[in-house]
């Protein structure tokens, strides 16, 4: 069966796939068969010597969702206590400030969302150089993108998250993932969005940040 799509230029499927957090419909379910077709389309993605290491974890049971959205929001107040590389980011400007908002509100009603999904490859970084570490993750990511990109497609929505990460123990205990031999790449709560007219993002222009054949020179 293949679900209906919203009438989306390419680039503009590209330039409009937001996080999604208080647009997500949490009355509306999903069915099963429309996240297989989005795996399917993530699975095109390129991975390391199409090993194909990669699991999709969909959680849709309401008891399980509640589960692992406690366990997110212990991640998160870790993230608090412990803000690592994103110790240096100002978080008192208005961008930012809405951009917490609406982490905050995810948090909240994560055990509401209709479905949540988590991508798994097997495999570990740890102790690993970096074609190691680059291979894995460039082996899940893209296609963590393109799960996106396909839920975009079809009305639906989410939002990249790796906060339940400082509690990716707990989440592999709760869900039966092995523990030492897989990696969890993120958490995707899925629904439908509450309309479906995203805008573009704004971000620094392109040519700030592209460098021409050296990083110093200008051409
Ligand atoms: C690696 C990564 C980690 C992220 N972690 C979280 C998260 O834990 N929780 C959350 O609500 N959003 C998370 N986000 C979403 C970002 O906040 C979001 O991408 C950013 O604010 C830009 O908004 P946009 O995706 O709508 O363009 C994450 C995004 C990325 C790429």
């Amino acid at each position: 069966m293949s679900y209906p799509q919203l009438d989306l230029s390419l680039d503009d499927l590209l330039a409009t796939t937001r996080s999604v957090r208080k647009r997500l419909d949490l009355s509306r379910p999903v069915p099963r068969d429309l996240l297989t077709e989005c795996i399917e389309l993530a699975i095109q993605a390129p991975n390391g010597s199409n090993q194909q290491f990669w699991h999709w974890l969909v959680i849709d049971d309401e008891r399980t969702r509640a589960d692992v959205a406690a366990i997110y929001r212990t991640g998160m107040a870790a993230q608090v206590e412990s803000p690592g590389w994103m110790s240096g980011i100002d978080f008192t400007g208005p961008d930012q400030q809405r951009i917490a908002g609406s982490v905050e509100y995810l948090a909240s009603v994560l055990h509401e969302v209709p479905a949540i999904v988590i991508p798994v490859i097997e495999g570990r970084v740890e102790g690993g150089d970096l074609f190691t570490q680059a291979s894995l993750w460039g082996s899940i990511l893209p296609a963590a993108w393109n799960f996106m990109l396909a839920l975009r497609s079809r009305g639906l929505g989410s939002a990249w998250t790796t906060v339940h990460l400082h509690r990716a123990a707990e989440m592999a205990e709760c869900l039966g993932i092995p523990p030492t031999s897989t990696t969890q790449a993120g958490l995707f709560p899925v629904a439908y969005t509450l309309g479906s007219d995203f805008k573009r993002a704004r971000r620094m222009p392109a040519e700030d940040i592209t460098h021409w054949n050296h990083w110093r020179k200008g051409s």
